[in-house]
């Protein structure tokens, strides 16, 4: 397997729509795989296809508390309960943070690595994180989720310079396409504008002091 370029805002394939998978063949499974060695070897807790420039309904979760990574096909969330405010990250909007509000929990179904049909109830980091990942597929980023984008907060690495500042401003470019932007209203699935979810801890987040929860 293989670790793959994670795509940084504003690449505009962050902002497509992934396609639905219509079979688990090789090439969706290699996908999947080296999704899941990309996101260990950026210590992320999640990834979309779309990050690695594949425009295809494939995501990746790491648990934190879990030895295997997820791999989930086709992911649909199918019910999302509640309201918590959650601190999130995204490999693609590297060195920075910000608060979304979120699910308290939700249910999903999706197709896992051997085409079984899996339903789950998700709470926590899962939760968060596949909302955050199913955004990915529909072109939404967390930061379209805040109140102003002037609220991300850069993450000071201890053993890294902090990002240059021409990363702030793209970081608020992006949001600003996003809010002229109409992905949000082409997605069929999404029961309202904000459909999805979360992000996770990614490496830069962790490395962080005290502040940075996972969940
Ligand atoms: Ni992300």
């Amino acid at each position: 397997m293989a670790i793959r370029e994670i795509l940084q805002i504003p690449h505009p394939m962050l902002r497509q729509r992934a396609k639905r998978v219509r079979a688990i063949n090789d090439s969706v499974l290699r996908l999947a795989y080296d999704m899941v060695d990309t996101m260990r070897d950026a210590n992320g807790v999640g990834l979309a296809a779309n990050q690695v420039s594949e425009l295809w309904r494939v995501v990746v979760i790491q648990l934190p508390d879990e030895d295997d990574a997820r791999i989930y096909i086709n992911p649909e969330i199918t019910l999302r309960e509640g309201e918590r405010r959650v601190e999130e990250g995204c490999l693609s909007i590297a060195g920075y943070k910000g608060f979304v509000t979120r699910s308290a929990w939700i249910r999903f179904r999706a197709l896992d690595h051997t085409a079984k049909t899996v339903k789950l109830r998700a709470e926590d980091t899962l939760s968060q994180a596949m909302e955050h990942e199913v955004d990915h597929l529909n072109g939404i980023l967390y930061t379209d989720h805040m109140e102003a984008h002037e609220k991300l907060i850069k993450v000071v690495e201890e053993d890294e310079s902090a990002p240059e500042p021409d990363d702030a401003d793209a970081a608020q470019d992006d949001d600003t396409a996003a809010t002229n932007g109409t992905d949000a209203d082409d997605t069929p699935q999404a029961s309202h504008a904000s459909e999805s979810g979360l992000w996770l801890p990614e490496q830069d987040s962790r490395n962080t002091p005290a502040t940075l929860k996972l969940k």
